[in-house]
């Protein structure tokens, strides 16, 4: 007869495993940079019909059910997004950010999403490289654990469900530490 596994003892409870669980407490901060309050209206040919304030609610649903808490912030202004980063450095425990027109521009916020060490998904309704030459160069991929774009909506789920592949089973899911920046 098979017997069930023992649970584990205080000893083999190590402290890597409850610093993972409080790790895991953690909420994910979902970032949307300049325009995105305006989608389900703004350029439905390129962004759908789905609003942000949908977007967040289908993401709350999904992480209720997987029992994870998110942080939701939108802001318009390059300053305020980077503050927003900045919190998170502290306390997520990985961050998804859609930045909008700023990923095309800005090395204010690569240089503020280079502070996590934690999993960064960047994430485009559109697919960005069948797009205008302007827009197929993202100054904060390098600063990302990956990139999803071109699914609209559902592109902020699977990125949900890309964190949650990489940190719950690190052996099975995306590299765990980001590649160094190795510009001169
Ligand atoms: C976008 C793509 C960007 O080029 C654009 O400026 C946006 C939205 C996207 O989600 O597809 O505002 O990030």
């Amino acid at each position: 007869m098979m017997s069930a596994s023992p649970s584990p003892s205080p000893a083999r409870d190590s402290r890597a495993a409850k610093a993972a669980r409080g790790e895991r407490a953690r909420p994910i901060y979902v970032v949307n940079g300049p325009n995105l309050n305006m989608l389900g209206e703004r350029e439905p040919e390129h962004y759908g019909r789905t609003s942000l304030a949908e977007i967040e609610a289908e993401l709350s649903a999904c992480a209720k059910a997987k029992n994870v808490a998110l942080v939701f912030f939108q802001s318009n202004e390059e300053g305020r997004l980077i503050d927003c980063i900045q919190d998170a450095a502290q306390n997520a425990r990985a961050l998804i950010i859609n930045a909008g027109a700023y990923t095309h521009s800005s090395v204010a916020l690569l240089d503020a999403l280079k502070l996590l060490s934690v999993p960064v998904v960047e994430v485009h309704l559109s697919n960005i490289f069948a797009r205008e030459a302007f827009r197929q160069h993202s100054y904060i991929s390098p600063a990302a654990s990956g990139v999803i774009c071109g699914f609209g909506a559902a592109g902020y789920r699977m990125a949900l469900n890309a964190i949650l592949a990489q940190t719950d089973m690190p052996q099975t899911g995306m590299p765990q530490t980001r590649i160094k920046d190795t510009a001169p």
